[in-house]
Parts: C-alpha cells; sequence; structure tokens
C-alpha cells in the first residue's frame, strides 16, 4: 500500500517514530538494568507486540530468550469483552523463570490480568510486564504494568503493531483515525 493511502486513515498523530524510539530506548535501559545477571524468558503478545518486541530486544543489553502467545478478547470491536481466549500458546515450559509479557497496549487490562495469571499458575518465579501505551483511563482491572513506554489518552489508536480491522500494523508511527472511519468498526 502507498504512503499516502496509509496516511488517509489518520486523524492526527499521537507519537511520532521518534516518540516511539525514545520510549523503545527509556524501557530497553530499565530492562537491561533489572534482569542483568538473570535470563528471562520475553513473551510477546502476538500479534500487536512484535514490532515493540523486536525493537526494544534489539535495543536493551539482554541475555534472554523468546516466545509468543496469541490471545484475544472475543469479537471485533473497539472494546474488549472481558472474556479471553488463547489462539496460540507459549511453547516453553515456564516453571520456576522470570517472564517478561511485551504488550503493543493495556487498555482495560484483562488481557494482561489474563496472561499474568496464566504464567503464575504455570509455575513462573516472576511476572512483569512492558508494555508501550498505557490507557489508564479505561482500565477495569487492578492490572499495572512494570514498564511503561508512553502514557496513552483515551482514544483508539492505530499504527506500530496496533492494528485497525487487521490492518495498519506496518505503520511507523501511531495515530488516531478519523471518526468516519472509527464510526466503519462499530
Ligand atoms: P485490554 O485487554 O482491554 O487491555 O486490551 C488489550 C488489547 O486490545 C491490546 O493488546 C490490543 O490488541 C487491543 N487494543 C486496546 N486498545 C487498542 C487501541 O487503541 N488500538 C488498537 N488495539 C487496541
Amino acid at each position: 500500500m502507498a504512503k499516502d493511502d496509509m496516511q488517509e486513515l489518520y486523524d492526527r498523530v499521537l507519537f511520532s517514530h521518534q516518540d516511539i524510539v525514545d520510549a523503545t530506548k527509556e524501557v530497553a535501559r530499565k530492562i537491561e538494568n533489572d534482569y542483568a545477571g538473570k535470563n528471562p524468558l520475553v513473551i510477546g503478545a502476538l500479534k500487536g507486540a512484535v514490532f515493540f518486541m523486536t525493537d526494544l530486544l534489539k535495543e536493551a543489553s539482554l541475555l534472554c530468550e523468546i516466545d509468543f502467545i496469541d490471545v484475544s478478547s472475543y469479537g471485533n470491536s473497539t472494546t474488549s469483552s472481558g472474556k479471553i481466549r488463547i489462539d496460540k500458546d507459549v511453547q516453553r515450559d515456564l516453571t520456576g523463570r522470570d517472564i517478561l509479557i511485551v504488550e503493543d497496549i493495556v487498555d482495560t487490562g484483562y488481557t494482561l490480568k489474563f496472561m499474568k495469571d496464566l504464567f503464575l499458575e504455570r509455575g513462573a518465579k516472576s511476572v512483569k510486564c512492558a508494555v508501550l501505551l498505557d490507557k489508564e483511563a479505561r482500565r477495569a482491572t487492578d492490572i499495572k504494568a512494570d514498564y511503561i513506554g508512553r502514557a496513552c489518552p483515551d482514544e483508539f489508536v492505530v499504527g506500530y503493531g496496533l492494528d485497525f480491522a487487521g490492518k495498519y500494523r506496518n505503520v511507523d508511527f501511531i495515530g488516531v483515525p478519523k471518526d468516519k472511519y472509527i464510526k466503519e468498526l462499530g
């Protein structure tokens, strides 16, 4: 898709590519410090976290292993239902491991809470979470990410892993779609 066609979706940019690079570096410095001498299993939440996770781990000086999980809340709307299902599970044994979940955004918090509880139930020694964006105003659980890239206003945001009906994940900034497109999502 041509760059101009991609940009047609957007009303405005919230986080430029440079903002994202800076936020990623800040989080990388914290995790490389906190996990020095450990061998964490970094688990990316597919599909949105792929972009943040790869940039974060390339930036951080960190001896680690990686795995992925794909969980989704039922339905395909702009709001989470709180009912989470596993579409693709992790492959590693989590017993005794220090787990670092990487997420694109924490919104209601249902997804992160589900993953944290699941990994602890499976015997993880510790479970923390690094998230690029924190939409705290919409939190419906008592969960909080341990490493936060940027606070996000209460808006539906798209780009850099965050999708609009499955697309636009490969945009290198994060912005808010025009109202007419958000209404299409329902
Ligand atoms: P939560 O369970 O409500 O915290 O939502 C987590 C998931 O919902 C994220 O991993 C995203 O996949 C998706 N999500 C939440 N807010 C947005 C948004 O503004 N844009 C795109 N996806 C979002």
